[in-house]
C-alpha cells in the first residue's frame, strides 16, 4: 500500500510578537492562512529504517530532516517497527518562512497514520508535532488559523471573505533566513513587541466580515523589525510591490518571502511580470490565487 500527500505551506497574515518567555521561546499571536504551493509527499511501509528520498540536493535525509524526526517519534508512540520509505518532491523554498518543512513534518505524521490504519489519535499527533516546531500543528487542520503560545496552539477561523477571489504574488530572494537569528535579534528592537494579544482576534473579525479596509493596520509582522535592516533588498521589494499596485504587503513567518496580495489572480499576474522588469530573474517569483489549495 501507497500513500500519498499534498504538502502545502502557508503565508503569516499576523505575526504579533507579544513577549519573550522564560523558556527562551517567544509568545505569539499569528494568523496564518495556508496556500496552494505544495511539496508532494508518498509513504510505502518497508521491512525497517526510515528512508528518505528528496528531489532537492541541499535537503538531508538523515534525523536533522523534520520528516525523518516526524517519522520516528510516529513509529515510536505507534509502537510500529516496520520500516517507511518516503519520497519527498520539494517545491517550497527552504527557510523562507512559509513553513515548508513544517508542514512535511505535519503530513508525515498525518500520511504515516493513514498508512498505518489510524493508530494514533489527532490529539497524540498534535503532542507529537509539538514536540518537533513551533509552526508543525497548524499544518495538521486545513484552513486558516490563529495560533498562539509558541504556535502551537491552533484556533480555526474558517474561510475569511475579506480575502475571497483575491491573488497572491510570492517571492524568496534565493537565500534563507535561520529562524532563530531573526528571533534573537528582537531584543534589539522592543518596539516590535507588543504586548497586545487582541490585535490578531481583530484582524480575523474584519477579514471574517469581509472587510479589508482595517487591514493594514493589523497585518504587520513584528519580525519584519530585525529583518528588513539587515536584508536592505527585502525592504526595495515591499516599496516596489506597495507603488505598483498591491493591496497588501509583508514578509512571511521569519522570512527570507516577502508576499503581495493583490485585487484579482490576474493582478498578481501583472504585477509578477512588472516586478521581474524591475528586478530581473535571480530570484523565485509565483503568482497564486489566495485560496487553500
Ligand atoms: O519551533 P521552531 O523550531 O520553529 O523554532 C525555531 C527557533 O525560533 C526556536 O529555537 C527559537 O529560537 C525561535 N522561536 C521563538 N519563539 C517562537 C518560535 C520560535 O523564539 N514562538
Amino acid at each position: 500500500m501507497k500513500v500519498s500527500r499534498q504538502s502545502p505551506c502557508k503565508i503569516n497574515l499576523q505575526l504579533n510578537v507579544l513577549r519573550k518567555r522564560e523558556d527562551g521561546f517567544h509568545e505569539l499571536a499569528t494568523l496564518m492562512h495556508p496556500i496552494a504551493l505544495c511539496d508532494d509527499l508518498e509513504f510505502t511501509e518497508c521491512s525497517d529504517g526510515i528512508q528518505i528520498h528528496c528531489n532537492h540536493p541541499e535537503l538531508n535525509s538523515d534525523e536533522t530532516n523534520l520528516i525523518h524526526r516526524a517519522a520516528k517519534s510516529f513509529l515510536e508512540t505507534a509502537r510500529i517497527t516496520a520500516g517507511v520509505l518516503i519520497r519527498h518532491e520539494k517545491r517550497v523554498p527552504l527557510g523562507g518562512g512559509l513553513g515548508g518543512g513544517s508542514a512535511n513534518a505535519a503530513h508525515t505524521l498525518l500520511g504515516l497514520n493513514e498508512l498505518f490504519g489510524d493508530p494514533l489519535s489527532l490529539a497524540q499527533l498534535h503532542e507529537i508535532a509539538a514536540c518537533h516546531g513551533s509552526d508543525i500543528n497548524f499544518f495538521l487542520q486545513d484552513g486558516p488559523a490563529l495560533a498562539t503560545g509558541r504556535g502551537e496552539n491552533i484556533a480555526p477561523c474558517g474561510p475569511l471573505p475579506a480575502l475571497a477571489g483575491k491573488g497572491l504574488l510570492l517571492i524568496n530572494p534565493g537565500f534563507g533566513i535561520p529562524t532563530p537569528w531573526t528571533f534573537s535579534r528582537l531584543a534589539n528592537y522592543p518596539a516590535a513587541i507588543t504586548g497586545d494579544a487582541t490585535r490578531g482576534p481583530a484582524l480575523v473579525e474584519h477579514l471574517q466580515q469581509a472587510d479589508l479596509q482595517p487591514a493594514p493596520r493589523l497585518l504587520f509582522n513584528s519580525l519584519e523589525g530585525p529583518v528588513l535592516p539587515k536584508y536592505p533588498i527585502l525592504a526595495a521589494y515591499q516599496d516596489f510591490l506597495q507603488a505598483n499596485g498591491a493591496l497588501l504587503v509583508m514578509m512571511s513567518g521569519s522570512g527570507s518571502s516577502t508576499y503581495a496580495i493583490t485585487e484579482s489572480p490576474a493582478a498578481a499576474d501583472d504585477l509578477r511580470e512588472r516586478f521581474i522588469l524591475h528586478f530581473g530573474t535571480d530570484c523565485w517569483v509565483r503568482s497564486l490565487p489566495l485560496s487553500p489549495p
